[in-house]
């Protein structure tokens, strides 16, 4: 049996967390690999709406065994905050595993993340504000925490002294902040380590067995591909590889036992944060667009960036992620607009550009060549085969579909959890 993984084809909230949902019955394992409570998974069950930020949306789904990998930063305060909400509203949330080799974010990485960006004005990356960044920097700097140091009280206290030797410097000197204690972050590490101890697993051999034993693992992305800190709009990224790639490098899955990868793409365009965004809707166009789409970060609230659908992005995620499967989300936010502009290349600086550019400068200069599709008026939220929707949102699904050389094999047609056109099975 397969293990999948799931990106996202964009910036990021193409709505991962309903495609989970839709072959969580499938699936034995849910793997977050990369990423932390920046992410924002907002999954529709019935009246109930639940929005993660760090867990994998498969904790919902009973059967389910959710683990986090070691590919994943983790706020310790968080992850017991979401547990608790879940425990409370039913959902049981005791088969969660947690990879001992997970980096944690100390509270001094909060606050860097937010001094800097603040320092940054003009430049800065519009980061979550969580600590994300700088705790990924720790790990490649190699002064990092994990989470098998909370096993050993005397190493952490040897790591996060190493560690504020740095920081402390930073944030007296440089950011005119207060010193940090190494009894502080100790003892607020440490006071979840009892809870923690009973999640914490070689999660790596975990999965190579369940993948041995013919069982179902489903990768799961936070972010996506445009957010990706190799492949993406660097430096307008998240701090972790966020495409296929990364599935393999943090959860410990070897490239070789991956099946298939679905990739979810927005029937139009959305980011957070700054960074360049070819097709963007400035003004009422863009206002018109988010409200129709509900366009608010689940993370931050913060009104998302939105522009038209994008199919040399589209092209780039199949070729990045070696897409097999597209989920093309939200199609029913399109009904109304006729004709719909869809980008197929750019003009940078006179010259045609069907393929990303090879330059930041560039795709800051970009500017999208579209083409009009025939637009469609008729609720489609009720359709659940490719037969139930207008001729004109069928062609549009087809014409994407070619322009991104990729099978589209599911259309979400509104948030709930059965509102979907399934074209062909995601897991095979
Ligand atoms: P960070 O991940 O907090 O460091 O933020 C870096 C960039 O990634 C910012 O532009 C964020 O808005 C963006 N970002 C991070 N997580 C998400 C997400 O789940 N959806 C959309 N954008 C995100």
């Amino acid at each position: 049996m397969p293990a999948i993984v799931l990106v996202g084809a964009q910036w990021g909230d193409e709505g991962k967390g309903k495609a989970t949902d839709l072959i969580g019955g499938h699936l034995d394992y849910v793997v977050k690999f990369n990423g932390g409570n920046n992410a924002g998974h907002t999954v529709v069950i019935g009246d109930e709406t639940y929005a993660l930020h760090l867990l994998p949306s498969g904790i919902l789904t009973p059967g389910v065994t959710p683990v986090v990998g070691n590919g994943v930063v983790i706020d310790l305060g968080v992850l017991f905050d979401e547990l608790e909400a879940l425990d409370a509203r039913g959902v049981d949330v005791s088969s969660l595993v947690i990879s001992a080799n997970a980096h944690l974010i100390p509270s001094y990485n909060r606050v860097l993340d937010k001094v800097t960006e603040r320092f940054l004005g003009k430049r800065k990356i519009g980061t979550t504000g969580r600590g994300i960044g700088p705790t990924y920097a720790d790990k490649m700097a190699r002064v990092g925490l994990r989470v098998q140091d909370l096993f050993d009280e005397k190493i952490l206290r040897q790591k996060v002294e190493g560690a504020l030797d740095q920081k402390n410097q930073l944030l007296v000197k440089v950011y005119n902040r207060r010193a940090v204690s190494v009894d502080e972050v100790v003892d607020e590490l440490m006071s979840y380590a009892d809870r923690l101890r009973p999640m914490v697993t070689d999660t790596g051999l975990l999965l190579a067995k369940a993948l041995d034993a013919g069982e179902t693992v489903l990768l799961e992305a936070g972010q996506a591909t445009l957010l990706d800190v190799d492949h993406g709009t660097y430096p307008f990224v998240t701090s972790s590889n966020a495409t296929s790639g990364g599935a393999c490098t943090g959860s410990a899955i070897p490239p070789t036992r991956i099946d298939s990868v679905i990739t979810v793409m927005k029937a139009y365009t959305t980011r957070v944060g700054e960074g360049p965004f070819p097709t963007e809707l400035h003004g009422e166009e863009g206002d018109r667009l988010r409200k129709a789409g509900g366009e608010f970060g689940t993370t931050t609230g913060r009104p998302r960036r939105c522009g038209w659908l994008d199919t040399v992005i589209g092209r780039y995620a199949v070729r990045v992620n070696g897409t097999t499967d597209f989920v093309l989300t939200k199609l029913d936010v399109l009904t109304g607009y006729d004709p719909v502009p869809v980008c197929v290349g750019y003009e940078i600086d006179g010259v045609r550009h069907d393929e990303m550019p090879l330059t930041q400068t560039e795709f800051h200069h970009a500017v999208p060549i579209f083409e009009y599709l025939e637009g469609w008026h008729e609720d489609i939220t009720e359709a659940r085969t490719l037969s139930d929707l207008p001729a004109a949102a069928r062609r549009y699904v087809e014409t994407v579909e070619q322009m991104c050389g990729a099978p589209i094999s599911a259309v979400g047609v509104g948030p709930g959890r059965d509102q979907i056109v399934a074209v062909r099975d995601l897991i095979r």
